[in-house]
């Protein structure tokens, strides 16, 4: 068979991203990627935003907590301002293509590749006899969620990179071993000052949702208060702030503040510096506070409000699943008459 390796620029622009269920949205998802996801969408190029709750049960998840998690972070979607006019909108596991393209991916992948995903290795740790086969196969889930709708944009945070090259790596593999040149070779998006969003107890460690302290995140359900508390309290050094990027190099902790300021505010990080270089933390703190609150604040008292309003939320659940599945079906059927499927 030929080398038939194409790049995605003949393909028609498309975004898709995704973001679990697992617990609550914090700073980090909505800097590094829903705040993002938000800039994306308009009527030229489609966008799909995905709740991949598949991937979510990879650890365990308590049903009922996936369901409300589920539908909050739908909820979450749409107070960041994703419109469900002009975004798909849509939960995995109402799309059964994403599965069915996950496993022609798991006999494409192999299994060095797997091996290799510093998340893997992260999450199962010493401990990976015990970790779900689904934890180990994620990754394939994750390219197939992309691939199934020919996506050539996926905007994500920089701890998703690997998993996006990998995606390359099955597509290339699929297309070169059938001779084909059907899946593009997506584009990871990872834009902008805060693609990496550092704990506020330790400017080393990302913030996350598993990390057993609250104090490290801001959640997108905290309140003003406690959005405000938490940042009073994140860890900093001494000095003043510098009024050039360079002199961040070495203080984790400044540097994160800092590029959450800019994130939140669509400065630069060289803006943010010039109008707060020299300044202390004791003022610069209530700044960022100030300005976390506006933007926060709003989103999080939406959310709220939305989740009272549950149907409506599975409506637009369930009116995204059909949109999504119009436009993966052609690709599975077309997937399985390569790969020599009869009926397809
Ligand atoms: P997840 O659910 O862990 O995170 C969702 C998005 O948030 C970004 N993110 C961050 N960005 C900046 N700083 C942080 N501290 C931070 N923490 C999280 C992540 O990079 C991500 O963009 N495997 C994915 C979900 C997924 C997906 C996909 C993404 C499944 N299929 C297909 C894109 C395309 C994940 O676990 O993200």
């Amino acid at each position: 068979m030929t080398e038939a390796v194409q790049t995605s620029s003949t393909f028609t622009p498309r975004v898709f991203s995704g973001i679990q269920p697992s617990g609550d949205l914090h700073l980090g998802n909505y800097l590094g990627a829903l705040k993002r996801f938000v800039n994306m969408q308009n009527d030229v190029v489609q966008t799909l935003y995905c709740m991949v709750d598949m991937h979510a049960i990879t650890v365990w998840q308590d049903p009922a907590d996936l369901q409300k998690a589920t539908r909050e972070l739908c909820a979450g979607f749409i107070a960041a301002g994703l419109d469900p006019q002009k975004s798909i909108l849509f939960n995995q596991s109402q799309v059964p293509e994403h599965a069915q393209l996950a496993w022609i991916f798991n006999c494409v992948a192999r299994m060095g590749w797997m091996q290799r995903m510093t998340q893997w290795k992260d999450k199962s740790g010493k401990n990976a006899q015990n970790m779900s086969l689904g934890l180990f196969a994620y990754p394939a889930l994750m390219a197939a969620d992309i691939l199934i709708y020919h996506a050539t944009q996926v905007p994500v945070g920089e701890d998703q990179k690997q998993h996006l090259e990998l995606t390359r790596d099955i597509a290339a593999k699929f297309n070169h071993d059938y001779g084909v040149e059907f899946f593009p070779i997506t584009e990871p998006v990872i834009e902008g000052a805060a693609t990496r969003v550092m704990s506020f107890r330790d400017g080393t460690k990302k913030m996350s949702k598993s990390d057993p302290s609250d104090a490290s995140r801001i959640n997108m359900t905290d309140d003003a208060d406690t959005i405000a508390k938490k940042i009073r309290k994140a860890k900093t050094d001494p000095e003043a702030l510098p009024s050039e990027a360079k002199g961040l190099e070495d203080r984790p902790e400044a540097r994160n503040l800092v590029n959450i300021y800019a994130g939140l505010s669509g400065l630069s990080v060289d803006q943010v510096l010039s109008d707060v270089g020299g300044k202390q933390f004791s003022e610069f703190k209530p700044m960022l506070s100030e300005l976390a609150v506006a933007k926060l604040a709003p989103i999080s008292t939406e959310m709220a409000r939305l989740m009272q309003e549950q149907d409506e939320i599975d409506k637009i659940l369930a009116h995204g699943a059909s949109q999504a599945r119009e436009i993966a079906a052609p690709i599975l059927k077309k997937t399985y008459e390569i790969v020599g499927m009869v009926g397809a």
